[in-house]
């Protein structure tokens, strides 16, 4: 049996392979738009793992499955033997013996590693404390939807440098463009953590708004991640001064974007007339979610189809 391919970090696929996804992406997602009937995935089974919260997530990957011909089966914690200590290697044993590909969004990277290890099945993250592939999929997918190549633009990150910021640093270096960071102290980007091969695409600001100027796209995330609730009061107070609003946007091209992964909390990392303003594109993101992740499961389980 051949290994499987897997979407653990954005780095496990090519350039070339996320260029073929894209224009696979358009496809599907005019076959959905059409109302066009597109089951290559008929009686495939897709088993999801929550350890943590979701909504765009399960959704995306559930209606995506089920548009493609397949179905969906839901798994937390709570409700399963995962949450009482089998191990993770059985639990992937038994799993991809059942199924046909598995999306797990978890806490340390570590633990997707371990079940992709041994699955016999392709496995997906869906978001770990250290990584959000899918997001960034959905988003450079976006980005181009607008705008065009992203090759030699200028991202924006203002905030946490969580596992959203660090999929946008390694995407950079897959893609060819700068990602420029600002961060309070103390919540700088940790290379090795975000698996950077260099420091070629990326450049560190002590004050945001040097990170926005000229900025192609801006983008922002939650201060307070899954997993870190309990230093949410001290974050609330680093974090202040880290708010994307108008006058950061103003300090941007004309013409930026501007994303945010969902779900936003408005007054907080980001300004309500920034997201629910001219600039924001954020409900292209969510949607998007969708459609690249139909064709990230159908590149996992059937490799390059023919493009129609
Ligand atoms: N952006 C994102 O992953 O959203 P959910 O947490 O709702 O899945
Ligand atoms: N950084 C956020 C993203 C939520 C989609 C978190 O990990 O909670």
């Amino acid at each position: 049996m051949a290994a499987p391919r897997h979407f653990l970090q954005f780095n496990d696929l090519e350039r070339e392979e996320f260029e073929y996804l894209f224009e696979r992406t358009r496809w599907i997602k005019q076959k959905f738009k059409s109302y066009q009937q597109y089951w290559p995935l008929s009686d495939r089974t897709l088993v999801m793992i929550f350890e943590k919260a979701s909504t765009r997530t399960r959704l995306s990957f559930e209606a995506g499955i089920q548009q493609l011909g397949g179905s969906a089966i839901y798994l937390n914690t709570r409700d399963s033997q995962l949450g009482r200590g089998e191990p993770v290697e059985d639990a992937a044993q038994v799993i991809s013996r059942m199924s046909d590909i598995v999306m797990i969004r978890t806490f340390e990277q570590e633990i997707i590693k371990r079940f992709a290890g041994h699955s016999r099945v392709p496995v997906i993250n869906g978001l770990t404390n250290e990584y959000h592939p899918c997001q960034i999929l959905a988003d450079i997918y976006t980005w181009i939807e607008h705008r065009g190549p992203i090759k030699g633009k200028t991202v924006a990150w203002v905030g946490d440098s969580n596992n959203v910021c660090n999929t946008w640093l390694q995407a950079a270096e897959v893609f060819d463009f700068n990602v420029h960071v600002s961060t309070p102290p103390g919540y700088e980007v940790e290379a090795e953590r975000a698996g950077l091969y260099g420091t070629d695409h990326f450049e560190e600001f002590t004050d945001p708004m040097d990170a926005a100027r000229d900025a192609d796209l801006v983008t922002t995330d939650v201060w307070t991640s899954m997993g870190f609730e309990a230093e949410n009061e001290e974050r609330m107070r680093d974090f202040a001064d880290w708010q994307v609003d108008a006058d950061m946007m103003k300090v941007a091209r004309p013409d930026a974007l501007f994303m945010h992964c969902l779900p936003a909390h408005r007054g907080e990392e980001v300004a309500a007339e920034v997201i629910d303003g001219p600039h924001s594109v954020v409900w292209d993101e969510a949607e998007n979610r969708l459609h690249t992740q139909k064709a990230l499961m159908e590149f996992l389980l059937l490799g390059k189809v023919a493009l129609k």
